[in-house]
């Protein structure tokens, strides 16, 4: 069985990438499985920031890695806060305060229009990766609602619904979001390279 180890401490995306992929009969290890370094996200776009984790895990182990990054872009704050997403909500004093901060700046009229994006790459080696896209439309709520999810989940209407993904269900989610694409991707990638 080969073995991918997927560059993330995250238990829930770690279980949904291990399903994706078993069909396979590939075995997905996480971060916390094989001593994977932290490195600091030191990119300016989600694939730098991808490539750096992927690449810094392929040298430190030695093994194929896969590697995610991913956030929220919005289209009235001028694509804040991208790359940025996590560390956005931090310096806002957590979700809830960064809700109001964005609903805020956008009341003058701004555009609500906001997508998330996630970049996968998997690298074999530093001269050998490739990079897999993918990406969920939809707009900024008026006010945050809903419990299901994580992160701006309550603040985000994907196109073709009428409520924020903190009312979606998860297994909903996993079929329509940024991450289920590039998922997908990876998957046809690495099921290609096995029929070679
Ligand atoms: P990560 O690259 O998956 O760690 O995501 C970085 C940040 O982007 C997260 O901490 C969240 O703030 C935001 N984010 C990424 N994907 C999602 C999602 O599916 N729902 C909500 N927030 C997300």
């Amino acid at each position: 069985m080969d073995t991918i180890i997927f560059a993330t401490h995250n238990a829930h995306k770690l279980e949904e990438v291990g399903k994706i992929l078993s069909p396979l009969n590939i075995k997905v290890l996480g971060g916390d499985d094989c001593n994977l370094p932290e490195v600091e996200e030191t990119g300016e776009t989600f694939e730098e920031n991808a490539l750096i984790k992927a690449i810094a895990g392929v040298k430190a182990l030695g093994k194929p890695v896969l590697a995610e990054d991913a956030g929220l872009s919005i289209e009235g704050l001028g694509g804040a806060p991208g790359v940025y997403s996590a560390r956005f909500a931090s310096a806002h004093g957590g979700y809830p305060e960064t809700f109001k901060y964005i609903n805020e700046q956008l009341s003058s009229g701004k555009s609500r229009d906001a997508f998330y994006t996630s970049i996968m790459v998997l690298a074999y080696s530093e001269d050998e990766y490739y990079v897999f896209k993918g990406y969920m439309h939809g707009k900024i709520a008026l006010e945050p609602s809903g419990t299901n999810g994580f992160g701006y989940d309550p603040i985000f209407i994907p196109n073709g619904f009428n409520t924020t993904l903190g009312h979606i269900e998860e297994i909903v989610k996993n079929k329509i979001s940024h991450r289920a694409q590039s998922i997908k991707q990876v998957y046809e990638f690495l099921k290609n390279k096995k029929g070679e």
